[in-house]
């Protein structure tokens, strides 16, 4: 192993930048050289590849987003596609890769390693929509920004005496809402893993109000469907005045906390270490607190379940 190449994909979360610098200097230590591949699979199809040394990738841990770009590719899923980064691959010496992202990345990854490449995956997305493993980096950096704008939120839904949703990312996952709904105090949470009862929202609202709650915050998360349409009814059915905010991709940026920072360099310097080792074919995790590498096909087959047991308690602790 001379070259290792470093790709970050699909949504960008902050940490990335922190694993990169893991990566880059680990492997500087080990004498190898690091090249950066900008914009994800587009420029791997397209040869944007730069090499890095150490100052790279100074005064980047902080910074949320990520130093190489990253993008979405569609070609990149064609055969042609494939066949085009495998060459530039091979054009440019690249004896191992890490591959930064969420589960669309993995699979682009996993079609690599099918194909030869030397591939080791770590997971990347501010989701936490993977099965196998307990935590993806960018998570708790997303959460503690949706925490923030509860409380601000909440502010003036107290003065107005309004309900207010704030929908959440996540895609088709639940937990941005789930954990930042139970830390930001939410009155009600919808996820989409749990079929979602109109009129239970509204009786909470009322019963609420009943209690003298001047507020009443509702954490949906965007999986869920349209929150305007959640507010119209909520409005029509309590007799509350209904605001909606949308956070949107401030959710995806920001400087990542110490545990992300602390997880990216641990991950990258794994990654490094595995593929030095010989490994390949695997995606990094963390279960039980302890960071885990599994398979590759292991880890995309592995279905992402909510923790129900904290969704019960949330309801519990927010009546
Ligand atoms: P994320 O990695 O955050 O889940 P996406 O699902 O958008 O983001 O995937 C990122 C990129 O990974 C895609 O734009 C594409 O280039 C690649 N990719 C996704 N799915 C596949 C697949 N089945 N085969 C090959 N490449 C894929
Ligand atoms: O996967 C991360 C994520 O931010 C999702 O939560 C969201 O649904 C999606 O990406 C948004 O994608 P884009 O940035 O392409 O609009």
């Amino acid at each position: 192993m001379k070259t290792i190449g470093i790709i970050t994909s699909g949504g960008d979360a902050p940490g990335m930048n922190a694993a990169i610098r893991s990566i880059v200097r680990t492997a500087i230590y080990n004498d190898l050289n690091v090249l950066g591949i900008k914009q994800g699979y587009n420029g791997l199809l397209n040869g944007e590849i730069e090499e890095m040394n150490l100052s790279s990738v100074a005064d980047i841990i902080h910074r949320g987003g990520t130093m190489l770009r990253s993008a979405r590719c569609d070609e990149f899923k064609t055969e042609e596609g494939l066949e085009k980064a495998l060459n530039v691959i091979r054009v440019f010496g690249i004896d191992g890769l890490i591959v930064l992202g969420g589960d669309g990345t993995f699979r682009g990854a996993q079609k690599l390693f099918e194909n030869g490449v030397p591939t080791i995956c770590i997971p990347c997305t501010i989701d936490n929509d993977m099965g196998y493993t307990d935590y993806t980096i960018g998570f708790m950096t997303a959460v503690e920004t949706v925490v923030d704008a509860i409380g601000k939120i909440r502010d003036t839904s107290t003065s107005h005496g309004r309900a207010n949703i704030v929908e959440v990312m996540g895609r088709n996952c639940g937990d941005i809402a789930l954990y930042s709904g139970l830390a930001g105090g939410a009155e009600s949470i919808i996820v989409p893993e749990v079929d979602f009862n109109m009129d239970e929202v509204c009786k909470r609202v009322i019963q609420g109000k009943n209690r003298g709650k001047l507020h009443h915050i509702i954490a949906l998360a965007e999986g869920v469907g349209n929150a305007y349409e959640v507010a119209e009814e909520i409005e029509k059915k309590t007799g509350t005045e209904t605001r909606v905010t949308i956070l949107g991709h401030i959710q995806r940026g920001g400087s990542p906390t110490a545990f992300d920072r602390i997880m990216a360099s641990k991950m990258g310097h794994k990654a490094l270490k595995l593929l030095l080792q010989g490994e390949a074919g695997k995606a990094l995790g963390i279960k039980c607190n302890e960071i885990i590498h599994i398979d590759l096909e292991e880890a995309l087959n592995t279905e992402k379940e909510l923790d129900m047991g904290m969704y019960e308690m949330a309801k519990i602790l927010s009546i």
